[in-house]
């Protein structure tokens, strides 16, 4: 058995508008909850195991939410922040009671894939330093990056706290005074990629991380928007950290 909760904020979870649109529905009668003709929208009803159909169409809820979003520049990896829009800002109404949350962190400047959920055991799972958990990034990187620098990083680089680092994968996409590349890491200290590159005496001018375990960052998504994971890809998430 769940936890009680109001009829109307589970439906509002569920996306069927306002608390006040959902009165609304109640009013014309078109909410019924066990068989029968809800009245009042603040009722307490338990979301796992009270039938509940609108309109005469039987509802699923769901417990967890798991989003895949293209994280634009300039926005917070966090849930709340006073100064800075945070990516739970750019999510809409519906998904703001499900406390959701960003696994891990990008920097304010870096884009891209960025899961956000309210399972915090997957959450824990994916970030577990000892799972190990690929990541691949995207960056442009001022300088001439080397086959010297492929293999510093396929050896681990002494970052500037003197940690070394896991072995990483670096792969050349474009060799310039403005080189880009892609890199594989298994870890998630804190600015990696950035401090890596420091390490090898060049800057990351630009980042984007395009895949998490073998979950890609989705191509149709424009910066700033999501979509849910759809089941392949919550599969491949977990399994993932179930064969570690
Ligand atoms: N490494 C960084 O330096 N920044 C990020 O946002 C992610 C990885």
């Amino acid at each position: 058995m769940g936890k009680k909760q109001r009829l109307d904020k589970v439906l509002a979870n569920l996306g069927y508008g306002t608390r006040k649109e959902v009165k609304k529905l109640v009013k014309q009668g078109k909410i019924v909850v066990d068989g029968i003709k809800a009245v009042d929208s603040g009722m307490h009803i338990d979301p796992e195991t009270s039938v509940i159909e609108v309109d005469g169409e039987r509802l699923y809820y769901r417990e967890f939410i798991y989003i895949m979003m293209n994280k634009p520049a300039g926005v917070i990896s966090a849930t709340l922040d006073n100064r800075y829009e945070t990516v739970i800002d750019l999510l809409p109404d519906e998904y703001k009671t499900f406390n959701l949350f960003p696994v891990g962190r990008l920097d304010i400047d870096t884009e891209g894939l960025l899961i956000i959920t309210n399972d915090g055991e997957l959450a824990h799972m994916l970030l577990s330093p000892k799972n190990q958990v690929p990541k691949i990034y995207y960056a442009i990187v001022d300088g001439v990056v080397t086959e010297k620098d492929v293999m510093a990083f396929n050896e681990g680089v002494i970052l500037d706290d003197g940690y070394k680092t896991l072995p990483a994968k670096l792969k050349i996409l474009k060799q310039g005074n403005r080189s880009e590349v892609e890199i594989e890491i298994y870890e998630g200290k804190f600015h990696q990629i950035k401090r890596m590159f420091d390490a090898v005496g060049k800057k990351v001018k630009y980042l984007r991380r395009i895949s998490i375990a073998n979950v890609k960052l989705d191509e149709n998504l424009k910066s700033g928007e999501f979509r849910e994971l759809n089941q392949e890809e919550l599969d491949m998430l977990y399994e993932y950290v179930k064969r570690q």
